[in-house]
């Protein structure tokens, strides 16, 4: 579905990404694992194209993506949530949810607000409030469903546990749960390995612009190591 492989990414003369690889197959939820600074939201934005890479590959179901510009990547059927959310606050729940329609594309899920109240009960509840008096994790919920309205295959979701509230962190992982029941592949980025454990199938660590752990749960799970050197447990 969406392999990445070897990139190099600069910021300015600062070497961020040295080299990093990561994979997502079909019907999977991978996630990127690491801490403050380690280098989760570059990797998302050289894969997006928002930062270019210097080296290295992006392909997404079989075709060549890291010389397309954001958009294209985008129509593709790769939809990315960065970590600020970007909702219209002066739009309604219903309208931010059109500004992200797309045409059907096949091959991935078809979105409508119907199902995605089923994916997010509250969105539900309130179709018509604008944007700006939700909640932080209710606005967080609403750039999660905007992208969905872009029909995409796989989806990039950078940190979406991060400033919510423990309640709406449950209810954000039965969202990706049933995000991969509906056959779209995602690649979250997280540093709450509580939330990775709940929802992936299998983990990347990256510390320092580099992996350093790739494998399941099962073997982060039972890797002490590992989760004492890379993440705060
Ligand atoms: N626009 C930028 N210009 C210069 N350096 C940057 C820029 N964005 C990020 N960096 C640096 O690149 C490194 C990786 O940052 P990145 O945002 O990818 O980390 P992250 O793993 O997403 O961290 P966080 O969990 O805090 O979101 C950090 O050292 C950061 O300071
Ligand atoms: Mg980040």
């Amino acid at each position: 579905m969406l392999k990445a492989t070897d990139l190099h990414t600069y910021y300015g003369q600062a070497h961020i990404l040295a080299g990093v690889s990561v994979e997502v197959r079909a019907g999977e939820v991978v996630v990127l694992l690491g801490r403050n600074g380690a280098g989760k939201s570059t990797t998302m934005k050289s894969i997006m194209g928002l930062v270019r890479p210097r080296a290295g590959t992006v392909e997404f179901q079989g075709r060549r993506i890291e010389q397309l510009a954001t958009h294209r990547i985008a129509r593709m059927g790769l939809g990315y949530v960065p970590e600020e959310r970007r909702i219209f606050t002066e739009l309604t729940v219903l309208e931010n949810l059109e500004v992200g329609r797309q045409a059907p594309r096949p091959g991935a899920p078809t979105w409508d607000f119907e199902k995605i109240g089923r994916l997010f009960p509250n969105l539900r509840e309130m179709p018509h409030r604008p944007g700006g008096r939700m909640s932080g994790g209710e606005q967080q919920m609403l750039t999660i469903a905007r992208t969905l309205m872009g029909n995409p295959a796989c989806v990039l979701l950078d940190e979406p546990s991060e400033g919510v509230a423990p309640v709406i962190v449950d209810q954000m992982a039965e969202a990706i749960r049933g995000l991969k029941s509906a056959g779209v592949a995602i690649l979250l980025s997280e540093q709450n390995l509580h939330f990775a454990m709940e929802v992936a199938d299998r983990a990347y660590i990256i510390e320092k612009g580099a992996i350093r752990f790739s494998g399941t749960m099962a073997a982060l799970a039972a890797n002490a190591e590992v989760q004492a050197q890379y993440l705060a447990v």
